[in-house]
């Protein structure tokens, strides 16, 4: 088993890229399954859900050309295979898009229940409404999920809750159906919108994605023999931000979008730090201590709930006493417990979080718990006094690219051992 070791106390200076991503790469790996060609997807982040969500494309029968760590070609001209076990498909969340991507394509498709980080219940009945909407028939029984159909046919999807993962399996149903289906309640994160520019690019005919109504003119075939590149990672971007300020720094964020920054550029600057953009750079750093807070998580252009644990370290050495109310998530306050171990004082019950502010954490052995609570405990060891141990980087490694060496270029004493 590996763990970090983070010695602590060190104000991260210096400039730091931003990889593609993660959300948007493991919807956009699946989405290819809909065209009948090849295409090449470029700025993808070497992380381990990217590349076994390539494997399980080879499984199917996709040829994976890698031409770097970053760009790929997936041929799926060829795909044989419409089942994917439960082995396979409970270690990420996302797989639930080979759902809507091979019933798009083959109106057939056998998957076992995704997985992912634990964070309460994540159902998936909108997703399943929406196929069946489509006119699909749903089964759910032996860990597995099967939807069939004899065509599928345009039609209106109303999402009861906001939902990323049912609006881009609902876009990948309804690419080849046929006529115009209308999602409405759509989510609008900005990898919604760069799935619906991919297949846009590959042929499709996807309008409104970025807003509430999506609307989706089935085309017949989806001819690929394009490239696309992958929108910069909006949750890995604001992790440095957040880092910058805890840890009293000074940092470029290169290859980002402010626009989908908007809300953590404004929690920054509320609790005192500094931000400052310049096209595709920001600069954000500290000059002063930073104050309390009260967030709420909401669906984007909301704060976003992937960056909640990463705030709750900031809040936690902030002065005064902050709140956060997690409204996405049933469990995403796990990591509480372990920044109490390193002397943060916070208390969580349910849906919402107090952070009474202390003037410092110290170092201790912690357990990231889920991916996001594994980089907001990254920050916590930066910031803390002493040498600060964090094991189940499993959960870390499935979606930040080479963490500990962006963090090491910021000066972060910091590294990988085996035990
Ligand atoms: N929900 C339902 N029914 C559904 C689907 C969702 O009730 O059929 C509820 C969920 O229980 C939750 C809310 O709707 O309360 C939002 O869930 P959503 O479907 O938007 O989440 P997701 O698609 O499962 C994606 C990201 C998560 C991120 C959420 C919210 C991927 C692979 N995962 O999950 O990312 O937290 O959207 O933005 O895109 C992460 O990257 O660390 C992560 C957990």
């Amino acid at each position: 088993m590996e763990k970090l070791i983070i010695t602590g106390k060190t104000p991260l200076k210096g400039e730091v890229t931003i990889s593609g991503a993660k959300n948007a790469a493991v919807a956009i790996i699946p989405a290819t399954l809909l065209i009948n060609g090849t295409c090449t997807i470029e700025n993808l982040p070497n992380i381990s859900d990217v590349k076994l969500y390539c494997d399980i494309l080879k499984e199917l029968g996709a040829k994976i050309t890698w031409h770097s760590e970053h760009e790929v070609t997936i041929n799926t001209t060829n795909i044989n295979a419409h089942n994917i076990p439960l082995d396979t498909t409970r270690k990420f969340r996302a797989s639930y898009y080979l759902l809507g991507a091979l019933l798009g394509r083959c109106k057939y498709a056998q998957v076992g229940s995704p997985g992912g980080c634990n964070l309460g219940a994540r159902p998936i009945d909108q997703h399943i409404k929406s196929f069946e909407a489509l006119g699909a028939s749903v089964d759910v029984s032996n860990g597995n999920i099967t939807a069939t159909a004899k065509k599928l046919k345009g039609t209106s999807i109303y999402m009861d809750v906001v939902s990323v993962g049912a609006t881009i399996n609902a876009m990948l149903a309804s690419v080849l159906a046929e006529g115009t289906t209308v999602i409405d309640n759509a989510a609008k994160e900005p990898h919604i919108v760069d799935v619906a520019n991919f297949l846009n690019t590959m042929g499709a005919d996807i309008r409104g994605a970025g807003t509430d109504i999506i609307k989706v003119n089935g085309v017949k075939e989806l001819k690929g023999n394009a490239t696309y590149s992958v929108v910069p990672d909006q949750i890995e971007a604001g992790t440095f931000m957040i880092a910058a300020i805890a840890s009293k720094g000074d940092i470029i964020v290169k290859n980002c979008i402010t626009k989908h920054l908007e809300s953590i550029i404004a929690k920054i600057i509320e609790v005192g730090g500094n931000v400052d953009a310049n096209g595709d750079h920001l600069r954000v750093w500290y000059d002063k201590k930073t104050h309390k807070a009260t967030i709420k998580t909401l669906p984007y252009p909301g704060f976003p709930t992937d960056l909640q644990p990463q705030m709750g370290v900031l809040l936690s050495i902030s002065e005064g006493t902050s709140i956060i109310n997690e409204s996405i998530w049933d469990s995403r306050f796990q990591y509480t417990a372990e920044l109490n171990k390193m002397g943060a004082h916070i208390t969580s019950q349910g849906k919402t979080a107090v952070f009474e502010g202390v003037k410092n954490l110290t170092a201790a052995p912690v357990y990231a718990t889920d991916l996001r609570a594994g980089a907001a405990l990254i920050i916590a060891g930066i910031i803390a006094n002493g040498k600060t141990e964090i094991y189940h980087l499993n959960h870390i490694d499935r979606g930040y690219e080479n963490i500990e060496e962006k963090f090491r270029k910021l000066g972060a004493k910091i590294e990988r051992v085996e035990e």
